[in-house]
């Protein structure tokens, strides 16, 4: 496994493989990889002939200056990861390599970006769409590997992919999870351990709600799924919401959609956590 830290040269290393028509399969990341980045990782060495990581803490998506500063680095471990994972190249360019100069590009995601996430933390898609474009343009993979934990982020990738016309496949990853259900995020490194049984309830209560459908309405569900969570030590509910799994537009009865999950986001002291879940 190579770390590169320049365009040039991650150009000068997938050469070979791209005039040998090899695939090229690319995991976006930006650090701190836990078991749910190994699974994405193993799947991409899996089904491709090389495997790029790419690891870089992305400041145009953080809207809020503290949790960029807190977000956790550790790149010695997470290459030691890596190269026990088989990738390729891990790619890790410095803030100038990425933007040379400001990116000033708005993306239009019509309704997809205006709820849920978008709506709490404005600017975060068009951030990532940035990033991810600009990577894509770098790496020029195959295929792109991204997990379902991040549900909107993943609906936008595809969305960003279709508008830009871009020749790269979007492969979605169920979430990994902890033994407590809880949903494997970067984030969780920075749950006291009292933190982390709390936040094992999030799933478990989501889970519950699915088993409920028959009784209660998606309204119903919505309020109990935020009251049971609310009344946990530690958690606050910023949103739940019960979509369409393609139009992410709020649902009013089950029979709306085929495809439904319920998205949340919850503050776990002042860690905030997502996690979703398919109703059908
Ligand atoms: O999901 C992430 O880790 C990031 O949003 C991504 C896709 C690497 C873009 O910075």
């Amino acid at each position: 496994m190579k770390v590169i830290t320049t365009i040039a040269s991650l150009n000068e290393a997938l050469a070979p493989y791209r005039f040998s028509g090899a695939s090229v399969g690319f995991v976006p990341t930006m650090g701190a990889l836990h078991e749910g980045h190994a699974t994405l990782v193993r799947q991409c060495v899996a089904e491709n002939k090389v495997c790029v990581v790419s690891i870089f803490v992305n400041p145009t998506q953080f809207n809020n200056k503290e949790d960029l500063r807190l977000y956790p680095r550790t790149l010695e471990t997470d290459c030691e990861l890596l190269e026990q994972l088989g990738a390729t190249f891990v790619f890790v360019p410095s803030e100038e390599e990425v933007y040379p100069e400001t990116d000033t590009r708005v993306f239009d995601f019509g309704a997809l970006d205006k709820v849920m996430e978008g709506r709490f933390r404005p600017g975060h898609f068009n951030g990532v769409a940035q990033v991810v474009s600009k990577l894509f343009e770098m790496v020029k993979p195959d295929t792109a590997y991204f997990g379902e934990k991040d549900f909107q982020q993943l609906a936008i990738v595809r969305a960003m992919v279709k508008q830009l016309d871009l020749p790269v496949r979007i492969v979605g990853v169920p979430i990994v999870r902890e033994p407590s259900g809880l949903a494997m995020s970067s984030r969780n490194q920075r749950l006291l351990e009292t933190e982390k049984i709390s936040a094992a309830e999030i799933y478990r209560t989501l889970k519950k709600s699915v088993t409920m459908t028959d009784t209660y309405t998606p309204a119903q569900i919505i309020d109990s799924v935020i009251n049971k969570i609310n009344n946990v030590s530690g958690l606050c509910v910023e949103y739940y919401e019960i979509v369409d799994g393609n139009s992410l537009q709020s649902i009013s009865s089950w029979q709306d959609s085929n495809y439904i999950v319920g998205c949340i986001a919850v503050f776990c002291g002042d860690v905030r956590l997502i996690d979703n879940i398919e109703y059908k």
